[in-house]
C-alpha cells in the first residue's frame, strides 16, 4: 500500500518552481497511489522570522491553492503541519537519535546559516523535523524539487538508524524527482533557483501573477546572444530553463517544442512560453478564488488533521515504547 507525501513552506509567495517541482508531480502520481499526504509546513516556515498577520493570511493561501492546483481533495490527506502536536514530539526523539556530523552536512543549512549571522537553531534541525513529517505516516515516496533531495535522503538515513537501534519502527522513504522541471531557475538569473525569497521579483512568476505580469517577465528573461531554440542547460541555461516550464506545463516533449522554433527568434519563443504558463495560471487562479471565499477550507483540514494526528499518536507511543520512556 504505497504512499505519497509532501509539504510546502509559507515563506513568500507560492512560486511556479513550488507548483513544477512539487505539485504537479505530486497531482500526477496521486491516482496511482493508496494515501496521499499534502500539509503546509508551518513549523518550518518559522525558522526565520515571519510577519504573523502575513504568515496567517498566507497557510489558508496554500491551502487554497493545492486543491485549485487538482490535488484530489477527497483522497489526499491536507492539513497544516503544527496542528499536530505529535510531529514535533517525534522530532525531539529524532533528535537524539541523529548523529550531529549527518545533521551538520545539510548544504541547505550551510548557506542559508551563511546568510544571517544570527540564524536560529531551528534552522539547523530542521531537517529532523522534515524527517518527522515524512516518516511519522509511513510514506514511500516524497515529491520533491532537487533542493530538497538531501533532506529526504538524511530522513531515510535517520529512519535507517533508529531501526537499528530500536527495531523496525519506519518504512524507509524515497524522495520522487520529476526529470523535468526538478529545478526551475530564476528568470533574471538562470544559473539560480527561482526561489520565493527572491530579492528580485522579476525573475520569479507566483502563482497569482495575472496573465500581463507573466508575459512581462517572461518577455525580459535573460536569455544568450544565439537564435537558437535548443536545450543545453551549461551554455543556455535561459533558454533551457524557459523549455523546461513549457514542457512540463505542455506535456509536450523538449524536442517537439524545439522543432517548432526552429529559424525562428527568441521573442516568438518567449511569446509561446508566456501564453502556455499564462493559459494554466489563469485556469488554476479561478478555482482558487472560489476556495479561498467559500468555507469549504476549514471542513477539509479538520479532515486531514484528524487522521494525522490519530497516525502521529500511534507512532510516537511506539516509539517511545521502544526507548523505555513508559510509565
Ligand atoms: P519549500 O517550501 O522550499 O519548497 C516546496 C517544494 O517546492 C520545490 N521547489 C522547487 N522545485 C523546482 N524548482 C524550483 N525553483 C523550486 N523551488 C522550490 C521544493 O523542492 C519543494 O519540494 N523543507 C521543505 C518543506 C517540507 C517538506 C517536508 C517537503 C517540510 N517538510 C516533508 C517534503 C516532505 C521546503 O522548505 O520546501
Amino acid at each position: 500500500m504505497a504512499k505519497l507525501l509532501t509539504g510546502l513552506k509559507p515563506t513568500g509567495e507560492f512560486t511556479l518552481g513550488n507548483y513544477i517541482g512539487a505539485i504537479v508531480p505530486l497531482v500526477n502520481m496521486q491516482k496511482d497511489y493508496e494515501e496521499v499526504y499534502l500539509f503546509v509546513a508551518d513549523l518550518h516556515a518559522l525558522t526565520v522570522y515571519q510577519d504573523p498577520q502575513e504568515l496567517r493570511e498566507r497557510i489558508r493561501k496554500f491551502i487554497a491553492m493545492y486543491i485549485a492546483c487538482g490535488v484530489d481533495k477527497e483522497k489526499t490527506l491536507i492539513y497544516l503541519q503544527s496542528e499536530n502536536p505529535y510531529i514535533p514530539a517525534i522530532s525531539w526523539l529524532l533528535e537524539c537519535t541523529t548523529p550531529f556530523g549527518e545533521a551538520s552536512r545539510m548544504i541547505q543549512f550551510k548557506e542559508k546559516s551563511k546568510q544571517n549571522a544570527n540564524f536560529s537553531v531551528g534552522l539547523f534541525t530542521y531537517p529532523v523535523l522534515m524527517a518527522a513529517d515524512i516518516l511519522y505516516c509511513d510514506t514511500n515516496f516524497v515529491p520533491v524539487g532537487i533542493d530538497q533531495k538531501q533532506h529526504v535522503e538524511l530522513a531515510r538515513d535517520i529512519a535507517e538508524h533508529f531501526n537499528h537501534k530500536y527495531g523496525e519502527t519506519f518504512v524507509l522513504p524515497e524522495p520522487y524527482i520529476a526529470k523535468e522541471g526538478t529545478k526551475i531557475k530564476d528568470l533574471k538569473d538562470p544559473t539560480k533557483k527561482m526561489s520565493k525569497s527572491e530579492e528580485n521579483p522579476q525573475g520569479v512568476i507566483t502563482m497569482f501573477d495575472s496573465r500581463e505580469v507573466v508575459t512581462k517577465k517572461i518577455m525580459r528573461a535573460t536569455t544568450d546572444s544565439e537564435m537558437n531554440v535548443h536545450f543545453d542547460e551549461e551554455k543556455k541555461p535561459g533558454i533551457s530553463n524557459l523549455l523546461n516550464i513549457a514542457s512540463v506545463l505542455s506535456g509536450q516533449k523538449i524536442e517537439a517544442i524545439e522543432k517548432k522554433f526552429v529559424g525562428k527568434n527568441y521573442g516568438e519563443f518567449k511569446k509561446y512560453v508566456a501564453d502556455i504558463i499564462a493559459t494554466r495560471l489563469e485556469e488554476i487562479q479561478r478555482k482558487y478564488e472560489v476556495l479561498l471565499n467559500g468555507n469549504e477550507l476549514d471542513m477539509i483540514l479538520d479532515k486531514g488533521i484528524q487522521k494525522s494526528i490519530a497516525l502521529a499518536k500511534a507512532k510516537y507511543e511506539n516509539m517511545k515504547e521502544k526507548m523505555g520512556i513508559v510509565r
